[in-house]
């Protein structure tokens, strides 16, 4: 099957919702293919692979690692890389430098960066320039230092203004869909239906155009439940469970089996 494109994913508003997740490593990326319109190699492998607090601590160069390793596994999913805090903010130009690098040592579709009104002018910097990105507006992550801690956005409606300006700035700008994490359903709808673009939802309610989620979160891998997290399985019970077992059978003896143990050769 071919890649999807940008262009098939804004296809898709309106006619229905966009199925994204989170993958860091080439089985990962294998095991999602065939449900995902697109793979998101968020930073927030920082803390879900490398057990830090925040994602700012994150390199390009390691994202870069990740992302062609999600390229390897995934066939059929777009694959948009994230780029970590401290390579776009700076300048149009550092931005341009640090995402044309990614996306030429990476082959990836696409890059993420956070930011509204203050990231439109880098925003129409890279899309003039051939870089396809998508927005990320509503609780930006890696602001966490600034913002004191993760605090969902647009709970009152006297806050909803700047992130509606967000919004439109950066659609404006030329991003083809943005992520909108941990604001009000009705926000997060009323952006929806403003914009022609795709909104991709991370704990921004039923509205969006799409939903996207840490996929060992929703895969129970990771500690911590944050409120928009559904829970699918319990695969780090089902990883203990199994370890449990292991060390047990290690212990007594019980593994190895003969099935697991090769024989001797019969001599001729
Ligand atoms: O880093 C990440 O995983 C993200 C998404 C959850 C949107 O930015
Ligand atoms: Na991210």
């Amino acid at each position: 099957a071919r890649r999807n494109t940008v262009r098939d994913i804004a296809r898709l508003k309106g006619q229905r919702p966009i199925v994204s997740l989170t993958a860091y490593t080439a089985p990962m990326a294998n095991w999602l293919d065939d449900h995902v319109d697109f793979l998101l190699v968020g930073d927030s492998l920082d803390m879900v692979l490398y057990g830090f607090e925040s994602t700012t601590g994150m390199t390009l160069d390691i994202m870069i690692e990740h992302t062609k390793a999600v390229m390897r596994g995934a066939k059929q999913a777009m694959v948009v890389i994230d780029l970590p805090f401290g390579t776009y903010e700076e300048s149009p130009e550092v931005a341009f430098h640090n995402a044309a690098r990614a996306i030429k040592e990476t082959g990836c579709t696409a890059v993420k960066l956070e930011g509204g009104v203050e990231m439109a002018d880098t925003i129409r910097y890279l899309t003039e320039r051939k870089v396809a990105v998508l927005a990320h507006i509503g609780l930006k992550p890696q602001a966490v230092n600034v913002m004191g801690g993760y605090v969902a956005q647009g709970r009152t409606e006297d806050s909803w203004a700047p992130i509606l300006e967000d919004a439109r700035a950066i659609q404006e700008a030329g991003a083809f869909a943005v992520v909108i994490e941990g604001v009000t359903e009705p926000l997060a709808q009323k952006i929806t239906e403003e914009l022609d673009i795709p909104t991709i939802g991370i704990g921004a309610g039923k509205y969006c155009d799409g939903q996207i989620l840490v996929t060992e979160d929703m895969l129970g891998m990771f500690p911590g439940n944050p409120k928009f997290v559904k829970r699918y399985a319990e695969m780090g019970k089902m990883i203990d469970q199994a370890v449990g077992q292991y060390a047990e059978e290690v212990k007594s003896r019980d593994f190895p089996g003969t099935e697991h143990t090769y024989a001797m050769k019969e001599k001729k």
